[in-house]
């Protein structure tokens, strides 16, 4: 269920885009294909999705019978600010007693798609509040139970999305489908909801092949009963990118694949290729051309062209699940580069959880050649209950014959078939990433509501505020300048900042400049909250931290106050910007600083603070380019639900996220040294740390770096501008400590203090080297600080390094 959440994110965000318009030639195929769409709670009779088809309001449908008297239809009160801005508001349905959806649908196997968005919602009269930690709940469809006691915001949070669907596939046998939302009576106060309800019939997806049960030494036939439920767990193109749902392509039922990389063990990502130009995919007689749509087949991932390390290692994906249900994994395969056309050129294994469930698979032998689509079924038992990870390899058949020494994947589904006991399909909700939290508030690791927030003002500051313009959080005493700020304050800036508010730029007494954020009147953080916030911030207090100045909370205006950063975040002085690039003196610098930061965070404070969301973006720079952690603990101080999601930009921070921690949900210090490493090689690197506008092997900043070190050439991949600028020395201890830092395991991560005396040394290397070449360098240098101090406006900031540039290099060229 967890990373189904989020494979399917995309889509409710495609979905989200939708036009409040009875459009014309808007696809309403929905009643003659038998497809159904509910837009739950919508006052509006019809809406259109973002790829034109038609939903309708459930209110009057006739497949809800009684809803006014049952339900409250209710809107978020808050629309997401990642949504496109032609989103209408949000709505959902509420239910705060058991309530049935009866649907007429003919009868056999159908796609039961559910969205949710769990959120505040306030119901259309306003008469009503509804808080996402009261929407604890069940649904079943008829007799079977498809949730069971499920906290729709503990899955978002767990998955880091927003927005979720959760995908059946149910048989429905009386041509009927009732579909039933009741509130958990384990606790008062619980309500369900919905937002959109989405059937889509399909022929026999799953049973017309009896799968292989991968059963110890012992892999047995495992035919499936018609009847089965099942829950779609992963659908991964394997090497491939994401596949949305399109309209005109109604034999792919609205099926979402994702790409795989974010499941594969450790950095055993292998190959991913894609097909010959010359070949074209042709579906093998007993493969229905619903199997998967031809992109599945065009992609593939093999382990790679060293025989040696190929025969020592397995390609492995890992992918969590619940514990105590049958699985059924469709494997998908088609070979798609020449010169494997011939069966025993390429034969491989496959293990599902350690155990064999097919010896010397060869594609070609199984689909007839190359091009030509073949698929395999397994399926196994997870014993035990609560979450485990599915394992899931290949690895090259050891016989000799072999030409090709490899394994193959096009594509992989994980379906959980209903356990036949029970009557059910419901699993725990994923676990919250175990944290040592200090204030036992919600671990947020993956992108936090901080996160989200201070990016969006982050943003919005850059692109409002003519660059400069940045905030902060934490540390200091709460020192109450009580209203003051807001006569003071100078300009709005007209943006959002997410659940918390506005974010201002203003001026104490008219000196000092600082950024003022003001919550939202909206929102649920109550006067309770707003103090314990303000506590927290007090714990701490370092140079490299951003600091609390103070806070106001009158009236109900509650407003934070914090240092005003002129220099914005780093990430602005590496990429997408006018502004001047900074040396590598500045960048080491700042590196430097930001790890004594995380280094306090992590080890200075009464208790271990995991920051969790490491990124260029949240290091914010002052006048003098003194670099300041930003955005920790915020989120951890606040308990409102509603700022937990992270939809759009999840993207944005995916590139820094821990593998380990993503896999295992277990967050250590080590993962925000994991995104530490990655932001020295964005600082090095000068560019986004995920690109997917590069091949594919360069997308990830990371990985592509890491290569780069491998083969000795990331000299030539980093920053142009940076060219002559660093010393050799320095550069070698500089990278190697980055990628010490990116290791896969965070056993073999250094801890933040190891990395900080490296980059220390690594400074030491530079200002060594270049002493020795040359005297004159050091005054240069000084001679810049100099010009740097006088001039810290924000607006001067070009010139200054625009000097600063010109002198360095005319420096170094001396020394030279
Ligand atoms: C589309 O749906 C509307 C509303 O149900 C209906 O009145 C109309 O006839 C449908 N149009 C087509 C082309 O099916
Ligand atoms: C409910 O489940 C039972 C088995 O548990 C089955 O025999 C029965 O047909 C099911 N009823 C419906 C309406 O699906
Ligand atoms: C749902 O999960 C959230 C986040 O873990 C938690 O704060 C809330 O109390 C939970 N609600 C229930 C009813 O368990
Ligand atoms: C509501 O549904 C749940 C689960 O199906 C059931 O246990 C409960 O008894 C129902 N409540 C009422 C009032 O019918
Ligand atoms: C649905 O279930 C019935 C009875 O179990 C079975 O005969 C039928 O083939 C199933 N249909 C599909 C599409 O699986
Ligand atoms: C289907 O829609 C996609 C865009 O959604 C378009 O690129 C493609 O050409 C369409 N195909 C057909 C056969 O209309
Ligand atoms: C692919 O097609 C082109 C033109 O038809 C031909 O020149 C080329 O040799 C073909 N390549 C392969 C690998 O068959
Ligand atoms: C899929 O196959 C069916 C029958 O084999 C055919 O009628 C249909 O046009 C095919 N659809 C596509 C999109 O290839
Ligand atoms: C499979 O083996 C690996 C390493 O040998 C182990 O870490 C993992 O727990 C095993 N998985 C299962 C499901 O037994
Ligand atoms: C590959 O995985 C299988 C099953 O988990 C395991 O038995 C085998 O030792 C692994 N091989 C290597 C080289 O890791
Ligand atoms: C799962 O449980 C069954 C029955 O208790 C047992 O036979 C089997 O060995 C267990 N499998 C694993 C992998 O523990």
């Amino acid at each position: 269920m967890a990373r189904q959440t989020l494979i399917l994110t995309l889509t409710f965000l495609t979905l989200l885009c939708i036009i409040l318009s009875v459009a014309m030639g808007i696809d309403n195929d929905s009643t003659d294909s038998g497809q159904i769409r509910l837009c739950c709670g919508n006052p509006s009779p019809m809406v259109a999705d973002a790829i034109n088809r038609a939903w309708y309001s459930d209110m009057n449908s006739k497949f809800a019978p009684s809803l006014l008297e049952s339900s409250v239809d209710a809107y978020a009160w808050y629309p997401d600010p990642g949504l496109p801005s032609a989103a209408p508001y949000i709505t959902a349905r509420i239910f705060t007693s058991n309530y049935t959806y009866s649907f007429r649908v003919s009868s056999g196997r159908m796609f039961l798609r559910l969205y949710f968005f769990p959120i505040t919602y306030v119901s259309q009269d306003s008469s009503e509040n509804f808080t996402p930690e009261y929407a604890y709940f069940g649904v079943t469809a008829s007799n079977l139970t498809l949730l069971d006691n499920f906290n729709a915001s503990q899955t978002a949070l767990a998955t880091n999305s927003g927005f979720f669907v959760l995908e059946y596939s149910v048989n429905v046998t009386a041509g009927r489908l009732d579909l039933t939302f009741s509130p958990s009576t384990h606790q008062t106060g619980s309500y369900a909801f919905i937002n959109y309800i989405e059937i889509v019939p399909t022929p026999d997806l799953f049973t017309t092949t009896t799968p292989t049960l991968a059963n110890g030494g012992n892999p047995n036939p495992f035919p499936i009963d018609p009847a089965t439920g099942f829950q779609t767990m992963y659908r991964l193109n394997v090497g491939g990118q994401a596949i949305s749902p399109q309209a005109n392509r109604s034999i792919d039922f609205y099926r979402q694949w994702d790409d795989d990389s974010p499941y594969i063990y450790g950095s055993g990502f292998g190959v991913s290729f894609g097909k010959d130009k010359n070949l074209s995919i042709t579906y093998t007689p007993g493969v229905p051309n619903y199997t998967a749509p031809v992109g599945v087949y065009e992609s593939a991932r093999s382990m790679g062209t060293n025989a040696q390390v190929n025969l020592n290692s397995n390609l492995t994906w890992i992918l969590p699940v619940d514990a105590g249900f049958f699985y059924l994994l469709r494997f998908h395969f088609c070979e798609i580069q020449y010169p494997i056309t011939k069966i025993n050129q390429r034969s491989f294994f496959i293990y599902i959880n350690n155990q064999t469930a097919q010896q010397q698979m060869d594609v070609i032998a199984w689909s007839g050649g190359i091009g030509r689509t073949a698929y395999g079924d397994y399926a196994i038992l997870t014993n035990g209950s609560g979450r485990m990870d599915l394992w899931v390899a290949l690895h090259p058949d050891l016989s000799s014959r072999l030409t090709f020494p490899d394994a193959l994947l096009n594509g992989l589904e994980v379906f959980k078939l209903q356990n036949d006991e029970h009557n059910s399909l419901a699993g725990l909700d994923p676990p919250l990433p175990s944290a040592r939290n200090p204030n036992g508030a919600l671990p947020t690791a993956i992108g936090k509501p901080g996160g989200r927030n201070s990016k969006g003002v982050a943003q919005a500051a850059a692109g409002g505020a003519a660059g400069g313009f940045a905030i902060l959080l934490f540390a200091c005493f709460g020192m109450c300048i009580i209203c003051r700020c807001k006569k003071n304050v100078a300009k709005d800036y007209g943006m959002t900042g997410g659940g918390f508010g506005n974010v201002y730029h203003g001026k104490l007494d008219d000196r000092v400049k600082v950024a003022i954020k003001r919550g939202n009147p909206l929102s649920q953080q109550g006067p309770h909250e707003f103090r314990t916030e303000i506590e927290t911030l007090s714990m701490l207090r370092h140079r490299h931290l951003v600091s609390l100045i103070g806070y106001c909370n009158e009236n109900n205006e509650m407003i934070l106050v914090y240092d005003y950063m002129a220099n914005g975040t780093l990430q602005e002085h590496l990429y997408n910007t006018k502004k001047s690039p900074l040396h590598w003196k500045q960048r080491l610098e700042i590196c430097i600083g930001t790890a004594r930061g995380l280094h306090y965070l992590h080890t200075g404070a009464k208790q271990t603070i995991i920051h969790r969301d490491v990124k260029t973006a949240n290091i914010l720079l002052d006048d003098k380019l003194v670099a300041k952690v930003s955005d920790f603990g915020l989120s951890k101080a606040s308990p409102d639900m509603d700022d937990t999601h992270v939809s759009t930009l999840v993207k944005g921070t995916f590139g820094y996220l821990d593998p380990e921690y993503f896999r295992r949900k277990q967050l250590t210090q080590k993962s925000d040294v994991y995104s530490f490493g990655v932001v020295l090689f964005e600082v090095l690197c000068a560019r986004p740390v995920i690109n997917t506008q590069l091949p594919e092997e360069q997308v990830s900043l990371r990985d592509w770096a890491l290569s780069c070190l491998e083969k000795d050439v990331l000299s030539e991949i980093i920053d142009p501008h940076l060219q002559g600028e660093i010393t050799p020395e320095c550069f070698i201890k500089f990278a190697e400590s980055a990628a010490q830092c990116v290791a896969d395991r965070s056993i073999d991560r250094p801890s933040m203090s190891d990395v900080l005396s490296n980059l220390e040394v690594a400074r030491q290397l530079q200002e060594s080297s270049r002493d020795k070449s040359s005297g004159a360098e050091a005054m240069a240098s000084r001679a810049k600080t100099c010009v740097d101090s006088a001039n810290p406006a924000k607006d001067s900031t070009m010139s200054v390094a625009g000097q600063g540039v010109v002198f360095s290099d005319i420096a170094y060229a001396e020394g030279r």
